[in-house]
């Protein structure tokens, strides 16, 4: 049996105590209102709420009782996870299937803590790459790097995918408040040559540096695009030598970087304990902190170690990641949910919905236990979202009246960094308007609208019933003061520990990702058919074939 395991948590889960109390209690709840607990109970919005590194969770508003929480609590504790988060921040190697450690709290550690990985005490390495980073993000933000002829860089392109490229986008995104203006990033993933020629068509060659990051520096997409980045560069500048000015790599693997011409100078380096979608506070943040800076960056790591320090010592009924894993369970596993929407009203997080669709659903979308069993009961939720209040006139409809339960987090900022609308008492008219609307769809779906009410308001009674809201829509709020590289850090790693609690509970290992190789290994098969000049046959399902023989027929050659 594996090591990280109790003895409970290796059982069938569904068998265990813990679980079969939640069920138990599930029957007895499930046809409680929101209305009816926050009727019983008015200090309900206060009570159910907790605090940590800047950031207000209420989940008074998730279908939750005290006994529930008690349940939830005890299911934790019965699934060793106390004993799994100091496991985590140990070192041990607890991604069992790679025998490796998930090592990201190390990223950002203090100078002057000691992780031992192997024997070796990984922060100074870790510090040490922050150092070069930062020397190096300074040069290029003050102009000392200059390009191959000598023109200052103004374009930063992050060419990468997936872990390589969601956090650092959606960082920068978020973070663009605190970016140098006169430096443009962009980022390319995708491997449809429309990526690359976009974000390139209108740059000059001699004021662009290329970060191509990749952790293994062998994924097919991000290295065709640093192919064809190279060849833009050379063919522009008309010298093969300018390479050495405009690309910089960020991996863990010096010699597919150095077989590349990326020389090891210009390579920032990371660590197999680090998973790609935890990776954006390691080198793989270059791009953001060539944007915001390393001062700025320095403060992002420091909010991620604010939230680290409370997942690993606040009692795990004030604990937030615990909490916002557990409801996670209790909406998927006893309330049946399928989904989870993530929703923050502020338009700088625009892209923080599809961080956490890889950061979820890569880490708990998994059927296999720890110990090699099918799991019987639903795990990760399908994450998906919008920033309010856009989502608000298109998907928001199916939230309030449509028949699957779709638990929300709504993430909100007391303060703007755009008071575009300062009114007499010094907040921000705008701001207001954009929160009024969060709040507001939070009482919507908790409360709804009663059949009596929307006929006591006048409505044609034929019209009524699809007037009404059922309302008892679970939610929660995360609310900051303001967005800051501090409060974004400690909001990722929020969610970092949020999914590997849930993992612990689910018993998976919520850190490789052996789900999307199938596919990458049939694109390589199937890349090589597309292209074979003399047509072979294919020996495909009859789908699969037809689909490639019409695409060969129809494409230009
Ligand atoms: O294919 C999935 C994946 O391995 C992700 O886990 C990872 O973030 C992404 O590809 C990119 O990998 P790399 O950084 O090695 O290029």
């Amino acid at each position: 049996m594996n090591d990280f395991l109790s003895e409970a948590a290796s059982a069938d889960l569904t068998r265990t105590p813990a679980w079969q109390a939640l069920g138990a209690h599930h029957t007895h709840v499930r046809a409680q209102h929101l209305r009816e607990l926050f009727a019983q109970d008015p200090q309900r919005g206060e009570r159910l709420t907790a605090e940590a590194a800047g950031w207000y969770l209420d989940y008074s508003k998730q279908r939750v009782t005290d006994e529930t929480l008690r349940l939830l609590l005890a299911l934790a504790e019965q699934c060793g996870l106390p004993a799994r988060i100091a496991a985590m921040f140990r070192g041990d190697a607890i991604n069992t299937t790679e025998h490796r450690a998930a090592l990201h709290t190390a990223l950002r550690a203090p100078e002057g803590t000691q992780i031992l990985v192997d024997g070796i005490d990984v922060v100074p390495e870790v510090h040490a790459v922050l150092r070069r980073m930062a020397a190096f993000a300074d040069a290029v933000r003050s102009g000392a790097w200059r390009g191959h002829s000598g023109k200052r860089i103004r374009n930063i392109v992050n060419i990468g995918i997936g872990g390589s490229d969601l956090g650092p986008v959606m960082a920068y995104e978020a973070l663009r408040h605190y970016s140098q203006r006169d430096l443009c990033c962009r980022f390319v993933s995708n491997v449809d040559a429309t990526a690359l020629a976009e974000a390139t068509r209108d740059l000059d060659a001699a004021e662009t540096l290329f970060i191509v990051c990749s952790k293994t520096f062998t994924t097919l997409e991000t290295l065709t695009n640093a192919h064809a980045a190279r060849a833009w560069c050379v063919a522009q500048l008309g010298d093969e030598a300018a390479v050495a000015r405009h690309f910089v790599a960020v991996s863990t693997n010096a010699e597919g970087v150095a077989k590349f011409g990326i020389a090891p100078k210009n390579m920032f380096e990371f660590w197999d304990w680090v998973g790609g979608r935890y990776s954006m506070d390691s080198a793989i943040g270059l791009s953001l902190m060539v944007a915001i800076g390393p001062e700025q960056f320095r403060d992002m790591l420091a909010g991620f170690h604010a939230m680290d320090q409370h997942f690993q010592s606040a009692p795990l009924a004030q604990n937030l990641p615990v909490l916002i894993g557990l409801l996670a369970v209790w909406n998927t596993n006893f309330l049946g949910a399928q989904t989870q929407a993530v929703l923050p009203y502020a338009q700088y997080l625009s892209r923080f919905p599809a961080y956490l669709q890889q950061l979820t659903m890569e880490s708990n979308g998994k059927h296999m236990t720890l110990d090699g069993a099918r799991v019987g009961y639903a795990t990760s939720p399908i994450v998906w979202g919008e920033p309010g209040t856009n989502g608000q006139h298109s998907f928001y409809q199916l939230l309030h009246q449509g028949t699957p339960i779709v638990p929300c987090d709504f993430i909100g900022f007391c303060q703007t960094l755009n008071p575009l609308a300062p009114d007499a008492s010094g907040s921000d008219s705008q701001h207001n308007l954009l929160m009024a609307n969060c709040f507001a769809q939070t009482e919507a779906l908790a409360f709804g609208r009663t059949l009596q009410q929307v006929l006591a308001g006048g409505a044609d009674p034929a019209v009524a019933p699809h007037r009404s809201f059922e309302g008892n829509r679970p939610s929660s709020t995360l609310l900051a003061e303001r967005l800051t590289p501090h409060s974004l850090g400690a909001l990722v790693a929020l969610y970092e520990h949020s999914v590997f609690t849930q993992g612990v509970v689910w018993n998976i290992d919520s850190f490789d990702q052996w789900g999307v190789e199938l596919g990458k290994v049939l694109a390589g098969t199937t890349a090589k058919e597309l292209a074979a000049l003399d047509a072979p046959q294919l020996a495909h399902d009859s789908s699969t074939n037809a689909l490639m023989q019409r695409y060969r027929k129809l494409r230009k050659e």
